[in-house]
């Protein structure tokens, strides 16, 4: 059977890290588009170079032609600015739309059925935009984010109860902006919630709580806080890892469930709008969504979250996007 076909639109820090995990776990010949002649393919030359060491056969090519993404089974999106030291995401949103709007109509005319993950920031809205534009179906255009906000506080709980990350299982649910919802009382170390955890921990419920509320905060914030730390643009690594881990699930049709920015019709109490929660992936791309009961607060706070981005849909609107 003949390799699977991933391009990336954006061949910046996170389309580089995505060739390079993509290429090592032989999971798709790789095509890393750029508006930028030549860097493209300097990075994919660089990486393909190292396939002897690194033991993969996977194909890599660089290009600044739309035509050599035909026939991918995937699309994986970075093309945009990424956030400068106190910009927020959604001081993006004018030069990323734009930016947006060109690649879906590339993207459109060249791999009309491909499958869609978006990276590009401010996330919610770069989703429903591309979809608007391309016209794919809502199941083929997904975000992410909640894959990364979740790997993001589950590492914060494995390092304060000091076990492995691989048995903590948490979720962040709600758009990706300030007021995502890390989901407190479903977190679990193998089963057993982090609050009893952090409760034994400290013998002081209050303790606990501050605690789960300084991770809580740290995960809303964490972009900022790379950001703040490198200078000179956002986290690269996290974000390429986690679209990999979504392109294993839909190429491998593993069904996995994966917090995604995925199209509500209804769930969670949303119409119509792009949001964070748990999402079967699977050859169909998002082939369900996964409900979750939500207490009053919880509630309250996904739906503040879901505010946030309708709010910012109809900032793009009125920009006339
Ligand atoms: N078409 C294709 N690529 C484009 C276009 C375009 N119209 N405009 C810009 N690009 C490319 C840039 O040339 C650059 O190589 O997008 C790439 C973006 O790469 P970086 O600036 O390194 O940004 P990166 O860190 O990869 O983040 C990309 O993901 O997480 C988000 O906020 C982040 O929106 C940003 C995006």
């Amino acid at each position: 059977m003949a390799r699977k076909k991933i391009a990336l639109i954006g061949g910046g820090q996170i389309g580089g890290v995505l060739a390079q995990l993509i290429a090592h776990r032989e999971l798709a010949d790789v095509v890393l588009f750029d508006i930028v002649e030549d860097m493209p393919q300097g990075k994919t030359l660089d990486i393909a170079e190292a396939s002897r060491i690194d033991g993969f056969d996977a194909k890599l090519k660089g290009t600044n032609s739309y035509k050599d993404i035909e026939g991918s089974d995937l699309i994986i999106i970075t093309a945009g600015l990424p956030r400068k030291p106190g910009m927020s995401r959604d001081d993006l949103l004018t030069t990323n739309a734009k930016i947006m709007k060109s690649v879906a109509e590339g993207v459109k005319e060249n791999a009309p059925n491909a499958i869609v993950i978006i990276i590009s920031n401010p996330l919610d809205a770069m989703v429903t935009l591309f979809q608007r534009v391309t016209g794919f179906p809502h199941n083929k255009v997904i975000g992410q984010a909640g894959v990364l906000d979740s790997s993001r506080f589950s590492s914060f709980i494995a390092w304060e109860l000091d076990v492995s990350v691989k048995d903590v299982n948490a979720m962040v649910l709600g758009g990706h902006g300030d007021s995502m919802v890390p989901l407190v009382r479903y977190a679990n170390v193998n089963g057993v919630p982090v609050m009893e955890q952090l409760e034994r921990k400290y013998g002081d419920a209050a303790k606990a709580k501050e605690v789960m509320d300084a991770m809580v905060q740290r995960t809303k914030m964490a972009g900022g806080e790379v950001v703040k730390l490198l200078k000179t643009g956002s986290a690269f690594y996290s974000p390429a890892a986690a679209a990999t881990k979504m392109a294993e699930a839909i190429l491998g049709d593993q069904k996995r469930v994966l917090p995604s920015c995925v199209y509500l019709d209804g769930e969670f109490g949303v119409n119509g709008y792009y949001v964070g929660v748990p999402a079967v992936l699977g050859a169909n791309g998002c082939e369900r969504v996964l409900e979750v009961t939500l207490n009053e607060e919880e509630q309250a706070a996904l739906d503040n979250s879901v505010n946030s981005v309708t709010n910012l849909v109809a900032d793009m609107e009125r920009l006339g996007f």
